[in-house]
C-alpha cells in the first residue's frame, strides 16, 4: 500500500459520501463558526471580518478596537499557512509603530505594523487559498470553479485549559476528531509549540498521541518514536477534559452538516470545549496514523449501519468497534463502499460474446 493509493481512495470515499453543499461551511472558516455558534456551541469571538486592502489598512491603523491579544485568519487555507497568533503588542503608542508578538514568544517571532498588514494582504490576494473553490452561486447552483479571493479575519486569542497547559510550550491545545455516520473513527491530541508560533498542526509536525476512547492519549500518530517526552512531560496518559462532551460535539457537527465524514478541531480552551473548523481532507492522515486501522472501523461501523439511529447510537457504535483492530485491504473497502468491483464487471467484456 502507497500514500497515493490510499489518498485516492480516500478522495473516491470523499466525492461519494459528502455532498457538495455539506462540503460548504467545510471550506469556509467563517461560515462554519457561523453555523457552529447558532447552534450553540463555543467558537472564538469574531473581532473582524475584512474583506478588502482598505479595510486592512483600517484594521492597522484603529488596533485599538481590538484587546491586545487577538488571531489573524483566512477563511480558506490549510496547515496553519495564514494563522498568526498575537499574544501581546510592544513599543509606540502609536499603531503604525507597533510590534506584534506572536505566541512563540522568541524576538524572532514578531511582526511590525507593515508585516502584519502585508501578511494580511497575502491572505486576502489568495495565496493560501486553494485555486478553485466550491462555491454556491444565487441561484443556487453549486460551481466548482471560481477564482478565490479570501476574507480577512480576526478573533479572539484562546487560553489553554489549565489541565492541559503543562504539556505546551504555548498557545492551546486541540483535538481532531475523526467521524463516520456520527461514529468517531479516529481522535487525536494536538499540542503547540514555540517552533509553531503558537500552531498545532500536524504538517508543523507537533507531537500529536492517538487518543482510546475512554479519553486518554495511547500512543503518537507521527513521530513513531520511542520516546513520547514533550515539555518534559510524558504524553502518553494524559487525560483530555471534557472528551466526553467533545466527542458530543463533534457528533452533533455532523450531524446538523449532514455529512457523512468530516474531521472536526476542537481547542481545549480555558472556558470549555471551542470549535475552531470542520473540514473533509485527509492529507494530514496519510502515511502518519495507521490508515489502515480507521479503514478497518468504518467497515465494521458499515456492518452495522442499522444501529446508526442518532448522535448516541453513533457514539455508542463508533466507541464499541474502535478496538476491534479488524484488518482489512484497500482492495476490500473499495469494494464495499464504492462498489469498485461490481463496477469493473458491469464494464469487463462481456465472455460470451468474446467467444
Ligand atoms: N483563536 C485561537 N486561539 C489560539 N490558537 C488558535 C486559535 N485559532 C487557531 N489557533 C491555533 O492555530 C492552529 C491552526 O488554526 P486553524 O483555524 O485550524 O487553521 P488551519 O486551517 O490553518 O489549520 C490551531 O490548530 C491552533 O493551534
Ligand atoms: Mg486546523
Amino acid at each position: 500500500m502507497t500514500i497515493s493509493q490510499v489518498d485516492e481512495l480516500w478522495g473516491a470515499i470523499i466525492n461519494a459520501y459528502v455532498h457538495p453543499q455539506a462540503k460548504l461551511p467545510l471550506s469556509n472558516k467563517l461560515m462554519f463558526k457561523d453555523i457552529a455558534k447558532n447552534l450553540g456551541y463555543r467558537v472564538p469571538e469574531t473581532y473582524k471580518v475584512i474583506r478588502s486592502p482598505a479595510e486592512i489598512n483600517d484594521f492597522i491603523t484603529d488596533i485599538e478596537s481590538v484587546p491586545d491579544s487577538f488571531v489573524v485568519k483566512g477563511c480558506t487555507g490549510d496547515s496553519g499557512q495564514t494563522v498568526k497568533v498575537i499574544a501581546r503588542q510592544e513599543g509606540s503608542a502609536k499603531p503604525t509603530h507597533r510590534r506584534f508578538i506572536t505566541e512563540g514568544g522568541t524576538t524572532m517571532y514578531w511582526y511590525d505594523a507593515p508585516s502584519l498588514q502585508s501578511h494580511m494582504l497575502d491572505i486576502h490576494s489568495g495565496k493560501f487559498s486553494p485555486f478553485v473553490q466550491v462555491y454556491q452561486t444565487p441561484d443556487g447552483a453549486i460551481s466548482q470553479e471560481v477564482p478565490w479571493k479570501d476574507i480577512v479575519y480576526v478573533e479572539e486569542k484562546l487560553q489553554s485549559h489549565p489541565d492541559m497547559t503543562k504539556y505546551l510550550e504555548c498557545g492551546v491545545a486541540d483535538l481532531r476528531l475523526t467521524y463516520w455516520k456520527l461514529c468517531p473513527i479516529h481522535a487525536r491530541l494536538r499540542l503547540s509549540t514555540k517552533e509553531g508560533d503558537g500552531r498545532s498542526n500536524i504538517s508543523l509536525n507537533r507531537p500529536t498521541p492517538n487518543i482510546n476512547m475512554d479519553g486518554i492519549t495511547t500512543s503518537d500518530g507521527i513521530l513513531g518514536e520511542n520516546d513520547f517526552t514533550f515539555n518534559g512531560h510524558n504524553t502518553l496518559g494524559i487525560t483530555i477534559p471534557e472528551f466526553e462532551e467533545c466527542l458530543t460535539i463533534g457528533a452533533e457537527i455532523c450531524h446538523a452538516l449532514q455529512i457523512n465524514t468530516v474531521n472536526v478541531d476542537i481547542a481545549l480552551a480555558r472556558n470549555g470545549p471551542t470549535l475552531l473548523e470542520a473540514h473533509g481532507g485527509t492529507a494530514e492522515w496519510a502515511g502518519k496514523v495507521d490508515v489502515m486501522k480507521i479503514l478497518g472501523r468504518i467497515m465494521d461501523i458499515e456492518d452495522n449501519v442499522k444501529e446508526i439511529k442518532d448522535v448516541e447510537t453513533g457514539l455508542a457504535l463508533g466507541k464499541r468497534v474502535y478496538n476491534n483492530n479488524r484488518q482489512v485491504t484497500l482492495e476490500e473497502v473499495a469494494e464495499k463502499l464504492l462498489g469498485r468491483k461490481e463496477e469493473c464487471e458491469k464494464d469487463a467484456p462481456d465472455a460470451s460474446m468474446e467467444d
